[in-house]
């Protein structure tokens, strides 16, 4: 009798009739498809690209973005455009990874009952929004995002600028030591520029900042004003028509 032919699969056979080789073998397939990816971001300085324009949240409108967060206007509102064409064509050029990178937490929510707000700055005059915020329905008669009218009867009230610029820059936001110091000064110049604060040296700090009284009521500062103050600058940071973003977009595009 001949013994019969080696079966091609021999060595097959026997991992998968041994379980404890088999659960070993997956582990250590898996394992290194995992170490391909994880490994390198222990080497790599940054994840992020960055991009030019892109800087620390003012003061005002980071008090802004506080109530925006509070208020869970992210439940209704997406701050992130996809690379669809037809996303592009609605909201503007596509988010990108930079963009957020100063956000604790971020904002690029997962529902959108109303449209994207990443690029909303600068669409809509200040008395639109103020008039919106405060009864959407006045202008929008079918909309179903609810009434914010007390942000414009609520005084602003942030107990301490310094020290919540200060937990950002914790967490890796790079504010400076002079943008930490004069936080609460900063919220006033922004919001009341002729009050006679250090206009000048407040936009150096913060370049493309806008100053002015944004609720329509230069007397106070209210939670209206650092909403709109927010809503305004929401994307207009990257100037995607300069010569140095297009750059950074091939750059980002090859990678
Ligand atoms: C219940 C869902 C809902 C909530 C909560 C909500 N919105 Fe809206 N929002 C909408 C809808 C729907 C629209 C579109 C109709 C309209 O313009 O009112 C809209 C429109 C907008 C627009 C105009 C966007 C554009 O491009 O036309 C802005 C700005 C806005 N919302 C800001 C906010 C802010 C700020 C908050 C939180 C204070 C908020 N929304 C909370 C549903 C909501």
């Amino acid at each position: 009798m001949t013994k019969p032919a080696k079966e091609p699969f021999e060595g097959h056979k026997k991992l998968e009739r041994n379980i404890t080789l088999l659960a070993v073998a997956t582990f250590v397939t898996v394992a290194i498809g995992g170490l391909v990816e994880i490994a390198p971001l222990f080497w790599i300085d940054n994840t992020i690209e960055e991009v030019e324009g892109m800087r620390p949240y003012t003061p005002l409108e980071q008090a802004g973005r506080d109530i925006y967060v509070r208020e869970g206007c992210y439940s209704c509102h997406s701050q992130m455009i996809r690379p669809f064409r037809d996303e592009v064509e609605r909201y503007g050029h596509y988010s990108l990874a930079a963009e957020s990178m100063y956000d604790h937490p971020f904002q690029w929510g997962s529902k959108r009952t109303g449209p994207d707000l990443a690029r909303v700055g600068g669409r809509y005059s200040d008395e639109w929004h103020v008039q919106h915020l405060t009864n959407p329905q006045s202008v929008v008669p079918e909309s179903v995002m609810p009434q914010y009218s007390f942000l414009g009867k609520t005084e602003l009230e942030v107990p301490d600028a310094s020290a919540q610029l200060t937990a950002l820059r914790r967490v890796g936001v790079p504010y400076s030591d002079r943008d930490i110091q004069l936080a609460a000064g900063d919220i006033e110049i922004q919001a009341d520029p002729d009050a006679g604060g250090d206009v000048a040296d407040f936009q150096q700090r913060y370049p493309k900042a806008q100053v002015r009284d944004f609720d329509g009521d230069p007397s106070r500062i209210t939670e209206m004003d650092a909403l709109v103050a927010y809503l305004q600058m929401l994307g207009t940071l990257v100037d995607f028509g300069s010569a140095a973003a297009q750059e950074e977009l091939a750059q980002e595009k090859g990678r």
